[in-house]
C-alpha cells in the first residue's frame, strides 16, 4: 500500500470543485487518510515548491498557492503516487489527456486545480510538511 500527498489548489477550492474531486478520488478506490482545509503560509509554500526556487515563475507560484484556502489530502492505495498523477493529467491542461482532472477542469498551467507528489521521496517529504503523524488515520 502506498501513500501520496494530493492537494486541491486555491482555484479548485474557490470554484467549488472540492466535493467533485474527492468523489473522483474515492470512486477510484483511494482511501483518504488525512484531510484539511487551510491557507498555506509563505514559508510552507516556499518549502513545498523548493525545487522550483530558481524558476522564473516561482514568485507567481507562491503567490497563487497562498492566495486562498487549499485542501490537503493524504491518499492511500495501490500505486497511489503514479495513479493520482495519472488522474490529474499533464501539468499544462492543454496537453492533458481527455478525462483527466486538468483536461476536464483547467485551462492554464498556473492554475491547474490539483497537486500530486511525483515520487516516493516527494510523497514522504510532502506528507511530512503538511500533516503531523497523528493526523494520518
Ligand atoms: P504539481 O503537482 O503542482 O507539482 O505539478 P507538476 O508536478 O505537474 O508540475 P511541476 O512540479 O513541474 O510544477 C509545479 C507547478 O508550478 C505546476 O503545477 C504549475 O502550477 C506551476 N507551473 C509550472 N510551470 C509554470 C509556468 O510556466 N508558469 C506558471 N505560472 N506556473 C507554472
Ligand atoms: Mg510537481
Amino acid at each position: 500500500m502506498e501513500r501520496t500527498f494530493a492537494m486541491i489548489k486555491p482555484d479548485g477550492v474557490k470554484r467549488g470543485l472540492t466535493a467533485e474531486l474527492l468523489t473522483r478520488i474515492q470512486r477510484k478506490g483511494y482511501r483518504v487518510v488525512g484531510l484539511k482545509q487551510f491557507v498555506i503560509s509563505r514559508e510552507l509554500a516556499e518549502n513545498h515548491y523548493g525545487e522550483h526556487k530558481e524558476r522564473p515563475f516561482f514568485g507567481e507560484l507562491v503567490n497563487f498557492i497562498t492566495s486562498g484556502p487549499v485542501v490537503a489530502i493524504a491518499l492511500e492505495g495501490e500505486n497511489a503516487i503514479s495513479g493520482w498523477r495519472g488522474m490529474m493529467g499533464a501539468t499544462n491542461p492543454a496537453n492533458a489527456a481527455p478525462g483527466t482532472i486538468r483536461a476536464d477542469y483547467a485551462t492554464s498551467t498556473g492554475e491547474n486545480v490539483t497537486h500530486g507528489s511525483d515520487s516516493p521521496e516527494s510523497a514522504e517529504r510532502e506528507l511530512g510538511l503538511f500533516f503531523k503523524p497523528e493526523e494520518l488515520l
